[in-house]
């Protein structure tokens, strides 16, 4: 195989412009590589950003597009120990993941267990350790605690559903629509109100005396400063995506009279700072719960690479419900 297809960007813009479907060259892996086989890979808003030059790493281009996703080892080079042919892998980001393979170094590469779903495998890298570190990493919860989100149809929100359930804890959730609001109580949501309801009352009404300590925010804008209006004293807000791209502008009484502490959070950052161990044993925890069936987000379609248009489409449809993933060939 000396080429394979590859969705790639020679400018930075909207994904559905700026992509082409082209041949990119494939070599033989030489000493320590492996030839991989792209299974699925998910099309995240984190990948639309770096396409659109608006990420905090972005590729020399022309670069193949996608950052996650599930791969077959097809064949290995010469010195290679630990993984054989037909082992399933996660796809290093570097490259781009939106291809029909590709040639990686072995070394370093995360083993995944083969009896996992795959198309929950191929997005089992990125959201779920997002929902685990913000969990576990910033507020001390006891149990029958309320968490805070918005954006809860995410496949995040899920996740942060999923787990919270899974350690006693309760979700309080925002979301943009009613039909938002009756997926995300068909997911085990403990409570939900939509954008634009008046939150105290709600949150009141549930939390009673023992308001959230811990607010997930990845939408920005007016819906952070909701978050933020219903929290504990000393809560803190976390920070992970900006899907309305608006800026927060915190109410001075919210830091001053509520000691409000605002973080962020990058799982990037969080897996190249974390030791070889603590990655494999949380990715360990993970698996064991999707492999479980505890785990998972809805998918709502797959494609080929050719379709890629009509992926991108949907990808970007309000109310999607689900992940848009590429299966090369399926
Ligand atoms: N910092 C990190 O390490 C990290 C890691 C993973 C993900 N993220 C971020 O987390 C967020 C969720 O990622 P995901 O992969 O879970 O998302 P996803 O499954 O693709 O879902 C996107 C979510 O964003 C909502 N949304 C889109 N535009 C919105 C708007 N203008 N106002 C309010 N809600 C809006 C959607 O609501 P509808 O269902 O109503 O369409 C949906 O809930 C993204 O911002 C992503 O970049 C950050």
């Amino acid at each position: 195989m000396e080429s394979t297809r590859a969705l790639r960007y020679y400018e930075h813009g909207v994904a559905g412009d700026v992509l082409v479907l082209e041949e990119v060259p494939l070599s033989r892996p030489a000493e320590g590589q492996v030839l991989l086989k792209v299974l699925a890979t998910p099309v995240n808003p984190s990948d639309l950003g770096q396409v659109a030059g608006k990420y905090a790493i972005l590729k020399p281009r022309p670069a193949v597009a996608g950052n996650e996703g599930l791969g077959e080892v097809m064949e290995t080079g010469p010195g290679v120990d630990g993984l054989k042919s037909g082992d399933w892998v996660r796809l290093p980001a570097a490259a781009g993941t939106w291809r029909g393979h590709l040639v990686a170094a072995a070394d370093g590469l995360l083993a995944v267990p083969r009896d996992l779903p795959l198309e929950q495998a191929a997005m089992a890298f990125v959201n779920p350790p997002t929902a685990w570190r913000m969990l576990f990493d910033f507020v001390d919860l006891e149990a029958g605690e309320w968490i805070l989100q918005n954006a809860a149809t995410s496949a995040v929100g899920r996740y942060v559903i999923q787990l919270a359930r899974l350690n006693g804890w309760k979700t309080f959730n925002v979301v943009r629509s009613e039909r938002g609001a009756t997926a995300v109580r068909e997911a085990g949501g403990d409570a939900v109100a939509v954008e634009g309801d008046d939150l105290t009352q709600a949150v009141a009404k549930h939390a009673g005396d023992r308001p959230p300590r811990l607010a997930l925010n990845s939408v920005g804008g007016e819906s952070a400063i909701a978050l933020s209006r219903v929290m504990a004293y000393g809560g803190t807000l976390v920070t992970f995506g900006g899907m309305t791209g608006n800026p927060i502008r915190f109410p001075t009484r919210q830091l001053i009279f509520n000691d409000l502490r605002l973080r962020g959070f990058w799982v990037t950052r969080w897996l190249e700072e974390a030791s070889a161990r603590d990655v494999r044993a949380m990715y360990e925890s993970l698996f064991d719960l999707i492999r479980r069936g505890d785990l998972s987000a809805p998918v709502a379609a797959t494609y080929s690479l050719e379709d890629y248009k009509k992926a991108l489409e949907h990808a970007n449809q309000p109310g999607r419900g689900g992940k848009v993933l590429f299966v090369p060939d399926p």
